[in-house]
């Protein structure tokens, strides 16, 4: 029980990864306060938020954990992955490098976290079209390759990231 008598019927924690400036700060924002900022600060260490929702009729408290994409700021690896049930792995679609890099997040990921870990592939900040470097279909294509949920999001406009999150909760339920 939590103190407003509020009923929890299960904790899931889910942590972000993914290059630096890539919006994962900002797509815990949208997602725990309905909030976005266009000047974010670079993360330094961990940070978490939780948000808790309603799943099939079970109060799930889900604890989203964040984490620098700078190497030099970054939390100690195994701590972070400790008991994530999910993941979102994080690339910006207007910037090929942080694409190119998903292959080695996803090797710490799988080398570090639980190996039923849901993990989520998102293509973050559609909402710069004009400017995209990342064609849908790559990512598609290598999300099922490695089995891996795929969507693309916009944090600045809340597009997607509801569905992100309810999907990789979902699945994990
Ligand atoms: P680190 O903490 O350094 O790992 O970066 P991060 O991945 O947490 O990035 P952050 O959320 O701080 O966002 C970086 C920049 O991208 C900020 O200026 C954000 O406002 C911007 N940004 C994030 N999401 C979006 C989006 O969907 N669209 C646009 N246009 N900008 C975004
Ligand atoms: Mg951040």
């Amino acid at each position: 029980m939590a103190a407003g008598g509020e009923k929890i019927d299960y904790v899931f924690k889910v942590v972000l990864i993914g290059d630096s400036a890539v919006g994962k700060s900002q797509i815990l924002a949208r997602f725990a306060r309905n909030e976005f900022s266009l000047d974010s600060k670079a993360t330094i260490g961990v940070e978490f938020q939780t948000r808790t929702l309603v799943i099939q009729h079970k109060s799930v408290k889900a604890q989203i954990w964040d984490t620098a994409g700078q190497e030099r700021y970054r939390a100690v690896t195994s701590a972070y992955y400790r008991g994530a049930v999910g993941a979102l792995l994080v690339y910006d679609v207007t910037k090929r490098q942080t694409f190119d890099h998903i292959p080695r997040w996803l090797e710490e990921l799988r080398s570090h976290a639980d190996k039923n870990i849901v993990i989520m592939l998102v293509g973050n900040k559609t909402d710069l079209e004009d400017q995209r470097a990342v064609p849908t279909e790559d990512a598609k294509e290598f999300a099922e390759k490695e089995n891996l949920f795929f969507l693309e999001t916009s944090a600045l406009e809340a597009t997607n990231v509801e569905a992100a999150f309810m999907t990789v909760l979902s699945e994990i339920f």
